[in-house]
């Protein structure tokens, strides 16, 4: 059995144990493998990972950049409390609306808000309108800017808040010194900026299993 296998059943091991996929997050999965996208979608596990996250710190407000067909933010939503609500960011039309029809077939719909445009644009606003806190932002958009999501996640964040970064180590290469691939780029430039970033105390979680071998950043803000 080759590694990949083997973290692949690993990863099955612990998604049966504890982040089985219930009807609506079938259901997602199943409308979103009817289109003809590249599946970026989080992993179970990852989801459930998301949880683990959104309860740690009483999650009642999240954040979201990316939202692609909304299987993340559904589980994003499930963590919630009954008032509580994720905000979506999504700059495909066509993908926004994959995750409204996903959202509608759940009874999660009032805990989720999409809002389409450009990520940053949005979250400028949001500082702007003196938005209140996010306790919790998961950044998953394009990831050439991913040190200026950062950076305003930090500003739209409180003390204890958790951001968390999809796609940090690409099958490891961040480790490449003279890529040309925009979003390595991206990525190193976020992580490198973590060296003397003093707003948050964070790590990189390498992750390997039923997806491709990537990286999740986990920051608490200070
Ligand atoms: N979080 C999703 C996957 C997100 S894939 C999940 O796990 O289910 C990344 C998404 O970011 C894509 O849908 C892409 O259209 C979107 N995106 C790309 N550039 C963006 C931008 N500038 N602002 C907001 N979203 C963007
Ligand atoms: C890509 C984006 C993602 O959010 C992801 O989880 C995997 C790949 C991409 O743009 O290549
Ligand atoms: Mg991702």
């Amino acid at each position: 059995m080759n590694d990949n296998t083997n973290f692949s059943n690993v990863d099955l091991y612990i998604q049966a144990l504890t982040a089985q996929e219930d009807n609506d997050l079938l259901t997602a999965r199943h409308l979103i493998s009817q289109y003809k996208l590249p599946d970026q979608s989080i992993s179970a596990v990852q989801g459930r990972m998301l949880q683990v996250f959104a309860k740690a710190c009483g999650a009642k407000r999240i954040l979201e950049l990316g939202t692609f067909c909304g299987y993340s933010t559904l589980w994003l939503a499930k963590a919630l409390p009954e008032d509580g609500r994720v905000v979506t960011l999504e700059y495909e039309e066509a993908h926004a609306g994959v995750a409204r029809q996903n959202f509608c077939n759940t009874a999660l719909e009032h805990k989720i808000e999409v809002r389409t445009g450009r990520a940053i644009e949005i979250m400028k606003d949001m500082v702007q309108d003196h938005e209140p806190p996010f306790d919790m932002i998961f950044i998953d958009a394009d990831k050439p800017p991913y040190l200026e999501y950062f950076k305003m996640a930090v500003q739209l964040s409180r003390k204890g808040s958790i951001i968390v970064c999809d796609n940090v180590i690409r099958a490891g290469k961040i480790l490449e010194s003279n890529t040309d691939d925009a979003k390595v780029l991206g990525v190193q430039r976020l992580n490198n900026y973590l060296q003397h970033c003093t707003d948050v105390t964070a790590t990189i979680l390498q992750t390997v299993g039923t997806k491709e071998h990537d990286g999740m950043l986990l920051a608490v803000v200070n």
